[in-house]
């Protein structure tokens, strides 16, 4: 099967002033791609146009908090007028929550649907029709908290089971029209997502993280995510303990809901630090 190339395409990274988001729009910059770098924080945003440009990419970063459609419609516009359209789009920008459901403030999880799901929608709303044209393709950045339960987590993995719903959905929708939807569930990566987790008041929570497994770098999931949209892939499970923790929850929900709630069980009884 042809591979896609991504020379002189247009790529659109949003939350793309760190962590995943930056190391992918590096990668597919590095590959000849046209990167616009969206991002809600303005001043990292402006550096890593800096420094994109300083490396010789073709590179437009834009201000835009994914929360508010207004900024998401006038970005992609923006975009569009000056790159004449959009070829990929990845949707990124996420936050995360740590804290028990009884305790959690409804504020919350509006806050974590409003960026990871509502976000993710209203980009890609306002990029379809660029994106139908140029036969382009869509990435999801998800999780394995959207495909399976996570204790701790009821906000950020209802968001991310949100943001399956949808993106497989359209998959459907438009896979005649010519454009792929790549869904991407990373396991544990080692960017800013912790530090700036949500707790039950909607300040930073100061518990510590559970996890299982190594931790990834962002630069290694952005080569796996380069190559499986140059390869259409479907679904993406990222990190070794990813794909374990995918499998198990196929083949014995009961057994990992089990092993997961033990293993996460005790991050929210340890006091913050
Ligand atoms: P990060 O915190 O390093 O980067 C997230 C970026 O999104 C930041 O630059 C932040 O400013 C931006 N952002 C947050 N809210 C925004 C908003 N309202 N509008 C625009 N930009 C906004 O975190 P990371 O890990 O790179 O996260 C990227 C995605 O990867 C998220 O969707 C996350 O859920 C997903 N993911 C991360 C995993 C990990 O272990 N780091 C595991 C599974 C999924």
């Amino acid at each position: 099967m042809a591979r896609r190339r991504f020379s002189n395409r247009i790529v659109v990274v949003t939350g793309a002033a760190s962590g995943i988001g930056l190391a992918v729009a590096r990668r597919f910059a590095r590959a000849g791609a046209t990167c616009a770098l969206l991002d809600m924080d303005a001043v990292r945003v402006k550096a890593c146009e800096q420094a994109f440009a300083d490396a010789g990419h073709r590179v437009l970063g834009l201000r835009c908090d994914v929360t508010r459609r207004s900024d998401c419609e006038a970005a992609m516009q923006t975009v569009i007028e000056r790159f004449g359209g959009i070829d990929v789009l990845f949707n990124n920008a996420g936050i995360t929550q740590r804290s028990a459901f009884v305790e959690t403030r409804i504020e919350v999880y509006e806050r974590v649907m409003a960026v990871n799901f509502f976000g993710a929608l209203y980009c890609t709303k306002a990029a379809i029709h660029s994106l139908i044209r140029r036969r382009g393709l869509i990435i999801s950045n998800e999780s394995i908290a959207g495909l399976a339960p996570l204790l701790g987590r009821t906000g950020y993995a209802a968001s991310k089971h949100a943001m399956h719903g949808l993106f497989t959905s359209l998959r459907s929708e438009v896979r005649d029209r010519g454009v792929h939807v790549m869904v991407v569930c990373p396991g544990f990566i080692k960017t800013n997502l912790q530090d700036r987790a949500l707790g039950a008041d909607g300040t930073v929570t100061r518990h510590p993280q559970s996890r299982v497994g190594r931790q990834d770098t962002p630069e290694c999931a952005a080569d796996a995510i380069f190559r499986g949209a140059e390869r259409e892939k479907d679904l993406l499970v990222l990190t070794a303990m990813g794909k374990i923790g995918y499998w198990v929850s196929r083949l014995a929900p009961a057994f990992y809901e089990r092993r997961m709630a033990r293993r996460f069980k005790a991050e929210l009884e340890r006091p913050p630090s």
